[in-house]
């Protein structure tokens, strides 16, 4: 890949964050978060976000230049994530991304998130090439993907419903636990035992899709019923249930899906990848059958701009470039 400057930025949710890459080498990496502040409301506010991003995004791009100890006049591009996301937050993003391109007449790239989360692994690992087999999970998105060039993709196993990530924050609000949801599900977790047998996220009898609204009503109804009868019940139990449920089925499913197709690959993308728990279980089953496996560290599974840098400098190779007129937009297909 061709040694060029690339700044990425990423605004689709409630994170502001800015990066800047030679070619697949990290030089900067600044996230703002406006979490604290979503809190306080038990999810993300689209209008707090906006807000927060406008008042962020100089700043982390001024900061991300500074570490990577370049002036703006340096960048070959400016990559920036179009959608999926929050439209006003996504907004912010685009714009100032269009305006710093303009002015420096430089190409603009636009990323679609998802696909950034993709390419996160090969800032991990600078020989990871494709084919490979990748987890996706998200706050919106869980598949599994066969990598086939760094282009070209094919879903392997995709969700009918909710993504994890959505499980995960909703088995959140009904254990009490404060936004954001995953990680306070983990946190739990880890003081509990997974012994209550709530349904797995594979549909019976499916190689190809997952579900999570079953087993997420399955948690609800066990915590209501345990409240209506005034039976003391462990959340931590709950919790470490839940997850082991939610995520046993993505693990095995991905490997499996690398030993049969002889791909002797596997990476792992998106908020959900974080998960402690996930990450165990997918280094212990990629070991048990020889498989190579490169996972993000859990700051470049969550949003961040090196992500869309390292998209961007695909897209700058594959000549794919953004016109000025390009809008956001709130969802974008998988493929
Ligand atoms: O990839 P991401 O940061 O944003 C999207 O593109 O959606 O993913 C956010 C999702 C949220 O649902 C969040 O609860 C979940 O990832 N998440 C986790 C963990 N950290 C973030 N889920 C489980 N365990 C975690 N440690
Ligand atoms: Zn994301």
């Amino acid at each position: 890949m061709e040694e060029k400057f690339i700044l990425g930025i990423e605004s689709s949710c409630d994170e502001t964050a800015a990066a800047v890459i030679c070619g697949r080498r990290l030089l900067s990496n600044v996230i703002f978060s406006s979490a604290t502040e979503q809190a306080k409301y038990g999810g993300v506010v689209p209008e707090i976000a906006s807000r927060a991003h406008t008042e962020a995004v100089d700043e982390a791009v001024k900061q991300a230049l500074n570490e990577a100890g370049l002036t703006v006049k340096e960048l070959d591009a400016v990559a920036v994530t179009y959608g999926a996301g929050l439209l006003g937050a996504l907004l912010v993003g685009l714009s100032f991304a269009k305006s710093l391109a303009y002015s420096l007449n430089i190409p603009l790239i636009a990323v679609n998130h998802i696909r950034g989360h993709l390419a996160a692994a090969y800032l991990c690992d600078n020989n990871l090439k494709p084919p490979y087999i990748t987890l996706l999970a998200s706050g919106g998105h869980t598949a599994i993907i066969h990598i086939k060039t760094y282009t070209e993709f094919e879903v392997l196993a995709s969700t009918s419903d909710d993504a994890a990530g959505e499980a995960f924050d909703k088995v959140a609000r009904v254990l009490g636990l404060p936004y954001p949801g995953g990680p306070n599900v983990q946190r739990l977790a880890e003081g509990g035992e997974a012994v209550i047998d709530f349904p797995p996220s594979l549909v019976r009898g499916s190689n190809t899709q997952f579900s999570y609204s079953g087993l997420k009503t399955s948690v609800i109804n066990y915590c209501h019923t345990a409240e209506q009868k005034g039976e003391q019940f462990s959340k931590a139990d709950v919790a470490a249930s839940f997850q082991k449920a939610a995520i046993d089925p993505l693990v095995k499913k991905t490997v499996e899906n690398a030993v049969k197709l002889n791909v002797g690959t596997v990476t792992a993308g998106g908020g959900v990848s974080a998960n402690g728990y996930l990450r165990e279980r997918l280094k212990a089953d990629c070991k048990k059958h020889n498989l190579k496996l490169v996972l993000p560290e859990k700051g470049f599974c969550t949003d961040n701009g090196a992500m869309i840098a390292m998209e961007g400098l695909i897209q700058y190779n594959a000549g794919n470039f953004a016109k000025m007129n390009i809008n956001a937009c709130a969802q974008i297909p998988l493929k």
